[in-house]
């Protein structure tokens, strides 16, 4: 079964055809996050404004050596996301299907990133259940218990800001770019690590008996770091993290921005992974699944990998970590609830 998968939530326009759910044969990816660099953070309106522009061309490029009667159904994110963005997909794909005569598929884009999981695998490599699925996106912060295809129990959340949210929020702080994810990833990748490290930051909600997460702490303690650095008077002319705190300028040592980076993304990791292994023990499940943006983070990929040998580790290819068009199509497939085209509507706050 060949499905069309278009997804277009927030400053990624993705459309991928797949093949019964695990075969990606063409997918195609445009993205506006350059626009948003020296923001720090999606502008809506114009997020929105550039899907807008590309989402035809992106469909033509997957199109272009298919026709549609090869295709079986359309399936696009109908939520959550940003109003402006999730429209044009929604409107595309509906279109699409009423055109083509075409069943159409809506997906929940959190349970997207869960199936880009099964993507390049065949049946013997996939997920098995019962396994955690977590997410960890710009938006999003889920920890999930899945029993089949079609049970999903949402375990825990994010109180406050999402896991990807705080990477990019820490990246504006140190004055790096967006999105911030990549940039701290490679900040703290340099940082030579002393035998005795001077400092941590905190590990929020990490002994609470639930399997929700807190990040915005975490983030405070960053900012307040950097602000403690340059009240101590050590602060280097010349270094690379740059802070704009209420119209002044804090400059950084590079290599006390790469050691920030690095404690930060540990405290980060070592909460993520310590939540979902607890959720893992406690239901007894054969798989861990990550999906969202922040799956495609080396540290958090090897630091799960090596925790616990009793759990068979999933990560997506990095390419389908960050939003696309081959996760909704994946999901599509396995989920497969038809809905009527003139029904469809945008959802921002879908959840699980
Ligand atoms: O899933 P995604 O593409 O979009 C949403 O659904 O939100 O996730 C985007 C988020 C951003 O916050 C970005 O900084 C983060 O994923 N991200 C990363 C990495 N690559 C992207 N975070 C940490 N390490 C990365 N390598
Ligand atoms: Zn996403």
């Amino acid at each position: 079964m060949l499905i069309l998968g278009i997804e277009s939530t927030c400053d990624e326009t993705g459309v991928a055809l797949v093949e019964d759910g695990r075969r990606v044969i063409a997918s195609e990816l445009a993205s506006s996050s350059s626009f948003f660099e020296k923001w720090g953070g999606v502008i809506p309106e114009i997020a929105a404004r550039e899907q807008v522009k590309v989402i035809v061309p992106v469909l033509s490029q997957v199109l272009d050596q298919y026709t549609p009667d090869k295709i079986h159904a359309i399936a696009v994110s109908s939520g959550p996301g940003l109003i402006g963005s999730l429209l044009i997909g929604v409107e595309t794909a509906k279109v699409l299907a009423l055109a083509w005569g075409k069943p159409l598929i809506a997906v929940n884009h959190l349970v997207g990133h869960i199936y880009a999981n099964w993507l390049g695998k065949d049946i013997i490599d996939s997920p098995q259940f019962p396994l955690i699925a977590l997410i960890v996106s710009g938006g999003h912060t889920d920890l999930v218990l899945m029993k089949s295809h079609r049970d999903f129990k949402l375990l825990g959340s994010t109180l406050d800001d999402a896991a990807g949210e705080a990477y990019d929020k820490v990246a504006k702080v140190l004055g790096l770019g967006y999105p911030g994810g990549p940039l701290i990833e490679e900040l703290a990748t340099r940082y030579r690590v002393p035998v005795e490290r001077t400092f941590s930051f905190p590990r929020p909600m990490i002994g609470e008996n639930n399997f929700d997460f807190s990040f915005s702490g975490l983030k405070t303690a960053v900012v307040n770091r950097v602000r403690g650095k340059e009240d101590r008077g050590k602060r280097v002319e010349g270094g690379k993290g740059v802070l704009e705190d209420g119209g002044k300028r804090i400059e950084l040592h590079r290599k006390v921005a790469e050691e920030i980076a690095y404690e930060f993304q540990n405290a980060a990791v070592e909460v993520l992974v310590f939540k979902t292994l607890k959720a893992a023990k406690k239901f007894g499940v054969k798989a861990i699944v990550v999906g969202g943006g922040v799956a495609a983070n080396q540290y958090l990929r090897s630091t799960l990998e090596n925790a616990d040998s009793n759990f068979k580790i999933f990560f997506p290819e990095k390419k389908f970590s960050v939003d696309n068009g081959a996760m909704i199509a994946s999901a599509a497939f396995f989920k497969n609830t038809k809905i009527d085209a003139l029904e469809l509507s945008a959802d921002t706050s879908l959840h699980f």
